[in-house]
């Protein structure tokens, strides 16, 4: 099939390698011609596994202008549930015969779509991961599709071939998408809360996050407590429901807490030297977009400390240390924030011979707290006691 896919951020620019790759005929544009020209000479736009091999080898075309095609694919970013870029990117191709939304956008919308565009729209959410984005678009875990046709249902069908697909209507497919990630909210929330409750009647919340999660009907994924959820979907999806949903708002208020949770362990830090590991809201992706990190930092600035930074990927003003050692040298706190597999491997005597404290904060729970003892650091964490 003839495709253009509107928009190369991770969900534009990894479904049109993958289609590409599938032997589509695949034009990807993007209004910025920067990135275009980049993407034409193999420069992948920002750290995802995997990318950069799937630049050098694909098929797929780049350009800052939409070309004829059998489907168009929206994928524009929609920041704060705002689909205005999707409504422009309809009007620019209101002649084609398959429209298709892959952007998250509120209920209702594809319905308004219809009435711009003389073909048919279809809503496909997209579900992938940073971090674990290619993997999940060549293996995905579902894919919904909200059709209004036969031929609708085939253009998908043809698209993810041997793929797991649930037919649905246009509202409900969208609205699939945000129960979804508030879904995934609500349960880290619920258990960062419980991660607090076991420091207060002294349990140990890896412990509790395991048990539950042999429950099938709970399922293990998810149960990672820690500094809350980041990231460009989760947060902002939850912030669209929460006037409408009273459960979304405790998950948003708890969230928020927690990201400041771990510093009220630490008490007064003026004047102190800090190393923060881990920048990036998760680990195996540069992006910053509402991660924790952000906040603890200038919570820390305004604080008075004195902060040297480290991450594998995520760019940073204060990120200049090469290495989570030389980061450490001299400071008097350590505070991961990523539970990079980097970081999994540290020879902690090494890091804390670097220092001149004695403090390691665990945010991820990364490490064994014996472990951590033993290589003569005062040892916090998160719901551990
Ligand atoms: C999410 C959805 O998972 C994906 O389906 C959707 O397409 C986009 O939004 P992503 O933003 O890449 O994907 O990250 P995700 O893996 O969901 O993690 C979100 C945040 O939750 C991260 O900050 C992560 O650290 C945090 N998290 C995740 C926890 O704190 N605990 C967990 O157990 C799992």
């Amino acid at each position: 099939m003839k495709i253009n896919i509107v928009g190369t951020g991770y969900v534009g620019l990894i479904s049109g390698l993958c289609f590409a790759e599938q032997g589509h005929d695949v034009l990807c544009i993007d209004s910025d011609a920067e990135k275009i020209e980049k993407l034409k000479h193999g420069d992948a736009p920002f750290f995802e596994p995997g990318l950069k091999e799937m630049l050098k080898e694909t098929n797929a075309k780049f350009s800052v202008k939409g070309d004829e095609c059998d489907v168009a694919i929206c994928c524009v970013g929609t920041p704060d549930d705002d689909a205005k870029a999707v409504f422009d990117v309809a009007k620019a191709n209101k002649d084609v015969k398959f429209f298709i939304v892959k952007s998250t956008v509120p209920v209702g919308t594809c319905k308004k779509i219809a009435a711009i565009i003389t073909g048919e729209v279809i809503s496909c959410p997209e579900f992938l991961r940073q971090g674990s984005a290619i993997e999940d678009t060549k293996k995905p875990h579902r894919i919904i599709a909200g059709v209004e046709s036969e031929k609708g249902k085939d253009v998908i069908s043809r698209l993810y071939e041997g793929r797991k697909i649930f037919f649905t209507d246009l509202n409900s497919s969208e609205l699939i998408k945000y129960a979804s990630n508030t879904f995934l909210a609500t349960k880290i929330s619920l258990i960062n809360e419980f991660a607090n409750y076991c420091e207060q009647v002294g349990a140990n919340i890896k412990d509790v996050s395991k048990g539950v999660g042999l429950d099938p009907r709970i399922g293990e994924h998810f149960l990672e407590a820690g500094i809350g959820y980041g990231g460009s979907c989760l947060p902002k999806d939850v912030k669209a429901l929460k006037g409408d949903f009273k459960i979304l708002s405790a998950v948003h208020d708890v969230n928020e807490a927690q990201r400041l949770k771990i510093l009220e362990k630490l008490g007064d830090l003026k004047g102190k030297k800090v190393a923060v590991l881990g920048l990036s809201f998760k680990p195996n992706t540069d992006d910053l977009r509402e991660a924790p990190s952000t906040f603890i930092i200038e919570k820390l600035k305004t604080g008075g400390c004195d902060i040297r930074c480290y991450d594998p990927q995520a760019k940073h003003e204060l990120n200049v240390y090469e290495s989570p050692y030389k980061t450490a040298q001299g400071c008097d706190v350590v505070l991961f924030l990523t539970e990079w597999d980097e970081f999994k491997n540290l020879d902690l005597k090494k890091l804390r011979a670097q220092m001149k404290g004695d403090t390691l904060v665990d945010a991820r729970n990364i490490f064994d707290y014996l472990k951590a003892r033993e290589a003569g650091f005062t040892y916090l964490s998160l719901g551990r006691v």
